[in-house]
């Protein structure tokens, strides 16, 4: 099930988000951002952190439990934001590590193409490739 944030979830996304970033909820957890859950059985398995501009959608963070990959909730996660998509606002725009090929799979798969690369975004040197989608629905 796919729901968006609540505070009664706080304690889950934080816990979860800190197997990402120990910094997560001061980082991550903001209210200006839209935040979709996945849960099975009241616990929070996977989360999508999206910003909403005045013209376009940026993913900030896609994050599955590492005991849970696999499984298809990542797909979930981004399946139901794309079916809320705007038709007024279709561009998706996110950013990934050029080594992160799980993500960069998984992008691809969605539809989003390579429309620039950072170089030496991260802290680790990695380059960053900035990625985009357009969603128009019927
Ligand atoms: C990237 C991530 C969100 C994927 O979550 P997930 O729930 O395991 O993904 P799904 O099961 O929906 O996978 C969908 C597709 O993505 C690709 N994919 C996902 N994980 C992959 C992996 N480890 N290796 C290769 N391809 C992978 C595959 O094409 C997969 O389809 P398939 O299973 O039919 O082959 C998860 O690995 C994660 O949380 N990683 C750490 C955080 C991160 O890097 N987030 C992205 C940057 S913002």
């Amino acid at each position: 099930m796919i729901v968006q944030y609540d505070k009664k979830y706080k304690d889950q996304i934080v816990n979860l988000g800190r197997q990402y970033d120990l910094n997560f909820e001061s980082k991550y957890l903001i209210d200006i951002y839209k935040k979709y859950l996945y849960i099975d059985n009241q616990n929070v398995l996977g989360f999508l952190i999206i910003e909403e501009t005045v013209d376009e959608s940026n993913v900030i963070l896609l994050y599955v439990d590492k005991n849970n990959r696999r499984k298809k909730i990542a797909s979930y996660l981004m399946d139901y934001f794309i079916s809320e998509i705007d038709n007024s606002k279709p561009r998706i725009l996110l950013e990934v590590s050029e080594n992160n090929n799980a993500a960069i799979y998984l992008y691809d798969k969605f539809g989003f193409k390579v429309i620039n690369v950072r170089k030496k975004y991260y802290s680790d040197g990695s380059n960053a490739l900035v990625m985009e989608r357009m969603v128009l629905h019927e």
